[in-house]
């Protein structure tokens, strides 16, 4: 199999600048705030390439809400000095994300320092690899009964059927619940208000909604109903837990919570489980079922990528190496979450340029994964890339970085692999349409949008 070697990458100087430095800012978009706006919400790839082409890898884009904007980077070298500085000098622009009115200003993916660290030590622990292994039975399960059901010779798009997977490995891991759930209880409640929210949050109505909440602490309009039907689910789930019987001696992150004490030996209110739970529900469930969904729109329009997985897995020769590596490419090539922030509390260099304290600096996840330098033939999906090459930390960062890389990394692969490999083990799929489907943004995330519609011509047991 050809193997597709890296490239020199031209380094490029980055970290707190001299403060005697003259600042010198990016160049910026030829377009009105308003344009800007709604080309980067709605048509964020086409809108980065060409800035790209035209102003170089790094530039400003202008927010009719955020009217200094936000620099917008694409070097690893930029990356690295955002990943590796001291968290107080980069905090993270999720303070500012549409999640914040619905999980508060106190989860760990809204929090900045200090509060951030103190809830992130106390969430890493169910989240590391080696507690993740014993959820790998689980998620088999669930994806092997999910496949079943899947209708074959018609098309039908992959993406909720992953959600649907992604969604009970999350009810089981987090709140420790399996199986079907009565109509009008709690965990039913919580199962259809979370595929609901998922499902509607494209509407124009909605996006309308997410940029009233931009920056705001309280919910507005839409999101409003929305955080008290979820209220209404999670608490009266926290109440049931916190008396359960078998509370010591139960392993779901719920239950671990629950008995954790914080530096200051008090264990959390309802408010915080509350808001860190919808956080993990909200920031994993979307997330992997679309990262599998690209990845299943790129292996059925690129058959001997296809072929290779599919012979690895059936055959058992390199199954793990091949199911990783198509993974990882799916990863580079479709980022579900394309792009992610920092504001640089004191003035930055980000190669050439010199940006002030308080900007915004993001790395387009989208356009460094394109480098042609780092990725020959960036466009092409080949996970053959990967066969002799590992993911390098900050040049394949689709879970970000530094003290703000994504809690549920572990949580995500360990799902895609099992899911990816029963699903090639056991059908033939194929795309009901020749063309690749277009990106939708759908509130931080990218998705492909017609669901990664896809036919089945074949199922195995
Ligand atoms: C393929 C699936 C996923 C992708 C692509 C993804 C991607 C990301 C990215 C890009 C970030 C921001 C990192 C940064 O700013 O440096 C993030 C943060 C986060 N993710 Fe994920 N994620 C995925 C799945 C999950 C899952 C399954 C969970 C948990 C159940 C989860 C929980 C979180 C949390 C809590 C944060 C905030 C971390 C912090 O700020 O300390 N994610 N994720």
């Amino acid at each position: 199999m050809p193997t597709l070697t890296q490239t020199e990458i031209a380094p490029s100087p980055a970290g707190p600048a001299d403060p005697s430095e003259p600042l010198h800012a990016p160049p910026t978009i030829a377009l009105p705030g308003v344009a800007q706006t709604l080309r980067f919400s709605q048509r964020q790839i086409e809108f980065v390439f060409g800035a790209r082409r035209r102003l170089g890898g790094t530039f400003t884009v202008r927010f009719v809400v955020i009217p200094e904007g936000t620099v917008v980077t694409d070097h690893p070298d930029h990356a690295r000095s955002l990943f590796t500085a001291k968290p107080d000098l980069v905090p993270s622009l999720t303070a500012e994300s549409p999640l914040r009115p619905i999980v508060g200003p106190n989860s760990v993916l809204t929090a900045n320092e200090p509060n951030h660290l103190r809830q992130r030590k106390l969430l890493l622990p169910p989240f590391h690899g080696d507690a993740i292994e014993r959820y790998t039975q689980m998620i088999s399960d669930v994806a092997e009964r999910e496949i079943d059901r899947w209708p074959r010779g018609r098309p039908f798009p992959l993406a909720p059927r992953m959600q649907a997977i992604t969604l009970e490995v999350i009810m089981s891991g987090i709140f420790g619940i399996e199986g079907a759930s009565e109509r009008g209880s709690a965990e039913h409640r919580l199962r259809t208000t979370v595929t609901r929210l998922a499902n509607t949050s494209t509407s124009p109505l909605a996006l309308l909604t997410e940029l009233s909440n931009l920056g705001r602490e309280d919910p507005r309009g839409l999101t409003r109903v929305a955080v008290s039907m979820l209220d209404r689910a999670t608490y009266p789930l926290i109440a049931k837990r916190r008396s359960a019987p078998d509370l010591e001696q139960r392993g779901d992150i719920l239950s671990l919570l629950l008995r954790a004490k914080g530096e200051d030996g008090e264990p959390m209110t309802d408010h915080e489980l509350r808001d860190e739970l919808l956080t993990l529900v909200l920031a994993g469930f979307e997330t992997t079922a679309n990262s599998l969904a690209w990845t299943w729109e790129r292996l059925v329009r690129n058959p001997s990528a296809y072929e290779c997985l599919r012979d690895a897995v059936r055959s058992d020769t390199d199954s793990d190496e091949h199911v990783e590596a198509t993974i990882v490419e799916g990863m580079r090539s479709r980022p579900v979450i394309p792009i992610i922030g920092r504001r640089v509390a004191v003035p930055w260099r980000l190669g050439e340029y010199v940006v002030p304290a308080g900007q915004g600096v993001s790395i387009s996840i989208l356009l460094l994964h394109h480098r042609e330098d780092l990725y020959p033939e960036p466009f092409s999906f080949k996970p053959e890339r990967w066969l002799d090459r590992t993911p390098g930390t900050y040049e394949w960062i689709p879970f970000g970085g530094g003290t703000r890389r994504c809690l549920g990394a572990a949580l995500a692969m360990a799902e895609q692999r099992v899911v990816l490999e029963a699903m090639a083990r056991r059908l033939d799929l194929e795309a009901d349409r020749p063309e690749p489907e277009r990106a939708q943004h759908r509130n931080v995330t990218m998705i492909p949008s017609r669901g990664a519609t896809v036919v089945v011509k074949a199922r195995t047991k």
